[in-house]
């Protein structure tokens, strides 16, 4: 399989074209799509509301949390969404005309998308929405294997296509500064009482029938990292020692460490974000390749600002990521369609 940008009409934004009815027999599959994406948490603070020409998409701030006070993880969240609703509807054979905030006086409203006539689904297009359902965040040990020849460079691609930057972080001096600013700040974050508050909010018990938060089979148990682990940076601690978690740890390292970043930092770079996010996701994950996802240093300014300078970064640090290839898959719970209209 080659790892070729996906090509296609997904990534233009057009406003003059003519628009098609959003048709009404798939709306429930467009929304189930896009409810695929990543977020923080799986706190899923998307809404949609569809009219007959249009899909709205609306944070849903009830959901953000309160380690996000402005709310950058939520919108990196229905960034991604909105990638797998333009995925989705390329996949009925249409345009999605994209107006980004459309309305300055509506905060919550992030993007209004139109259909118009496309051209037929791309190849890779297909193969990242074929991998949307195996798609996941991998926080258990990765295979030792290197990654498909060019992965990178592609997943570079379509972070740029989408407005973002992937920067790899080679091993070396800079990569061991990184994994022990990430140290310092996640074990700090760790100990903070508001913030173990929220992980045990959003995190589920095994056999629990919450179609959010992030189950226990989707995270290991409390481990203080050891030199084995050198090369994975230090995970959120999602089992806070309750012994809940169902995944081993450890493992090789990851093959490859990034940073997405973006340019600006404001609600429409957040957005670019997140759809980038996915959009690359989706690509790796067409070849079983899969992420470690990081944002917990991410969420003290003073942090995020170091990583910037010692890394030498060409903008905002939005997602750290560790890649790697994988065999198994475990996708979590997502509401359904119906639980995410906008009234
Ligand atoms: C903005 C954002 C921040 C995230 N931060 C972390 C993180 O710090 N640690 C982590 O393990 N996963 C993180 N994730 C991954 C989510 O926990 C994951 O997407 C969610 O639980 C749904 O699971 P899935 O990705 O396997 O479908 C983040 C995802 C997003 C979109």
């Amino acid at each position: 399989m080659s790892s070729s940008r996906p090509q296609g009409a997904i990534y233009a934004r057009a406003h003059a074209r003519e628009t098609v009815p959003i048709p009404a027999d798939q709306v429930s599959y467009l929304i189930r799509t896009a409810a695929r994406a990543p977020s923080v948490h799986n706190t899923q603070p998307w809404r949609f509301k569809v009219s007959e020409d249009a899909i709205e998409l609306y944070a849903d701030p009830r959901r953000k949390l309160r380690m996000d006070p402005v709310g950058r993880e939520m919108l990196i969240s229905c960034g991604a969404a909105l990638f797998g609703l333009r995925l989705a509807i390329r996949s009925l054979g249409y345009r999605p005309d994209v107006d980004l905030l459309p309305d300055p006086g509506r905060l919550r409203l992030l993007a209004r998308v139109r259909l118009s006539a496309g051209p037929p689904l791309t190849d890779g297009e297909r193969r990242m929405l074929e991998a949307i359902p195996h798609r996941h965040t991998h926080r258990g040990p990765f295979a030792d294997e290197p990654l498909p020849n060019g992965l990178l460079a592609a997943l570079q691609h379509d972070a740029r296509a989408e407005g973002a930057d992937l920067v790899l972080v080679q091993p070396g001096i800079i990569h061991r500064q990184l994994a022990e600013i990430v140290n310092a700040a996640s074990r700090r974050q760790d100990l903070d009482s508001s913030a173990r508050a929220e992980i045990r909010r959003w995190t589920r018990v095994i056999g629990s029938t919450a179609r959010d938060g992030i189950p226990a089979q989707a995270f290991p148990v409390t481990r203080i990292p050891t030199t084995s682990q050198l090369g994975r940076l230090r995970q959120r601690d999602f089992d806070l020692g309750r012994e809940l978690g169902l995944l081993t740890s450890g493992g090789p390292p990851a093959a490859a460490t990034a940073v997405l970043v973006t340019r600006g930092d404001h609600r429409a770079d957040w957005l670019h974000a997140g759809q980038a996010l996915h959009r690359l996701l989706a690509h790796a994950a067409d070849r079983w390749v899969f992420a470690s996802l990081y944002t917990q240093p991410l969420e003290a300014a003073v942090i995020r600002t170091l990583i910037r300078s010692r890394l030498g970064l060409p903008g905002e640090a939005q997602m750290l990521l560790q890649l790697g290839r994988a065999r198994n898959t475990l996708a979590t719970a997502r509401r359904e369609p119906a639980e995410l209209m906008e009234p």
